[in-house]
């Protein structure tokens, strides 16, 4: 299998794709409500040291695991420590359990994507609470009006992609998509803060707060930068071992650092000083607004309060397709790559037996809302919550926690600086690289770990 992995055929190429990983609903609906919430500007420095230094050296781990042993997770760990095997199955379910929930996500995009391009942005404004909730709990009424559809297309969509394979599939789809993304969202954000009352908005996002600086601050800014890197779950070492042996990867890993902070930013210029204005200049909302409330029903209401707002929506649900349709297919990928070395299954059946599962499995999220499902919620949550937390609060720390542990102190960083220097002999931050893998990661991991349990068993509040 080894002789003929894909690979992509470039190192922007790579650089796109990683970053289409990487760049997704976190960036777009969780940044820009962490950084109103705990105190703008401070939480952006924060944010921005942690990406130059924890998150580039876990970043550069798991690229170079991927590159060194040319196998995806599962492989990778056990070509290093055979003891270690277990961490790749655990890190494999990881995408395994991800990726049928985050294409649900993806469909109620792609359905709010269509209304504002059929020019109902307004209908899905007037009441857009009820709209969303109705929409959801699958009690709209009408084939389209229930997230079936939407969810089995978006999942056909990054199935296309995949089965298109490295270059021609993946490569080439982020080649487009990602600068597109980037036009956009410049785009959006112009607007918002052309909006009457948006400096207000503006000054609230970008001026620290040095009172709101805590612990939770940085807990807060580490549990983000680190999910929205797409980090401890396989998607860097697949990524990784497709990547070509002379390519810079210290190089890359500061492009694809660079795109994501910068559009974790532009999201924060988009998003909060429109909602700031919308709300006659109380930043409250934009505190309060997280997740799924804040993309599907606040922002619907901010558009159509604009100028152009029909054509605006259209344009932010479009970027925020593109975002997610990237990362679902990073995503996807890793689970093909995982069958593909382990069964040794061609890419086409791979693929396909994927798809299969993954509509299977994210059906229990699609419907998990709706009124049939009231009576099964594990742990108290909605299945696609429940997946959520498993995967992002519980098991990718710990991937992430035993991966410093196994090259920190069981082979060693040796191991990695190597691959980097392979290239031309340069590894310009292997001193921060050892620090950070060795001591410093898997002590901030073991506190965002403890951090998200404690809050799961309501002990604290962040
Ligand atoms: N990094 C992506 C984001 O910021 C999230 C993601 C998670 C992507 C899992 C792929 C897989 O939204």
């Amino acid at each position: 299998m080894k002789e003929n992995r894909s690979s992509f055929g470039s190192r922007i190429g790579f650089v796109l794709a990683a970053a289409g990983s990487a760049v997704g609903l976190g960036n777009l609906w969780r940044f820009p409500y962490l950084a109103a919430k705990y105190g703008g500007g401070i939480f952006l420095l924060v944010y921005i040291v942690l990406a130059i230094t924890f998150g580039f050296a876990l970043m550069i781990t798991e690229i170079a695991i991927g590159r060194k042993t040319r196998l995806s997770c599962i492989g990778a760990y056990r070509a290093l420590d055979k003891r270690f095997g277990f961490l790749g199955w655990l890190a494999a379910l990881v995408p395994v359990i991800i990726v049928p929930y985050y294409c649900v996500i993806g469909g109620w995009v792609l359905k709010y994507f269509a209304e504002f391009v059929a020019g109902r942005g307004k209908l899905v404004a007037a009441n857009a609470d009820q709209y969303f909730t109705s929409f959801i709990s699958d009690s709209a009424g009408g084939f389209f009006s229930t997230p079936v559809p939407w969810f089995i297309l978006f999942a056909l969509l990054t199935m296309v992609v995949v089965l298109g394979g490295v270059e021609k599939g993946i490569e080439k789809v982020s080649r487009i998509m990602m600068p597109v993304l980037v036009v956009l969202s410049i785009l959006v954000a112009v607007f918002s803060l052309t909006m009457p009352g948006a400096l207000a908005g503006l000054k609230y996002y970008l001026m620290p707060d040095f009172s709101k600086f805590s612990t939770a601050t940085v807990l807060g800014a580490m549990g983000q930068m680190f999910y929205s890197m797409s980090l401890a779950m396989g998607i860097m070492i697949t990524y990784g071992s497709y990547m070509q042996k002379e390519n810079l990867m210290e190089r890359s890993v500061a492009q694809i650092e660079i795109f994501d902070t910068g559009i974790a930013l532009i999201a924060g210029l988009m998003i909060i000083p429109a909602v700031v204005a919308f709300n006659g200049g109380d930043p409250t909302l934009a505190q309060q607004s997280a997740g799924p409330g804040l993309m599907f029903v606040v922002l619907p209401r901010v558009f159509e309060a604009m100028q152009w707002g029909g054509f605006i929506g259209a344009a932010f649900f479009l970027l925020v397709l593109f975002a997610a349709l990237t990362s679902s297919i990073s995503l996807m990928e890793t689970v093909v790559s995982i069958v593909q070395d382990k069964l040794h299954w061609k890419r086409v059946p791979a693929t396909l037996a994927v798809t299969v599962l993954l509509l299977a499995m994210g059906m229990l999220s699609c419907l998990g809302y709706s009124e049939s499902f009231a009576a099964i919620k594990p742990l108290g949550m909605a299945f696609l919550d429940f997946f959520d937390f498993i995967s992002n609060s519980v098991m990718m720390p710990i991937v992430a926690f035993l991966t410093c542990i196994l090259i920190g102190h069981v082979v060693g960083t040796k191991v990695i600086a190597d691959e980097v220097k392979s290239e031309n002999g340069i590894f310009r931050r292997e001193k921060l690289h050892r620090v950070m893998i060795r001591w410093v990661a898997p002590i901030l991991l073991l506190a965002i770990l403890g951090g998200e349990l404690l809050k799961f068993f309501g002990v604290i509040k962040i």
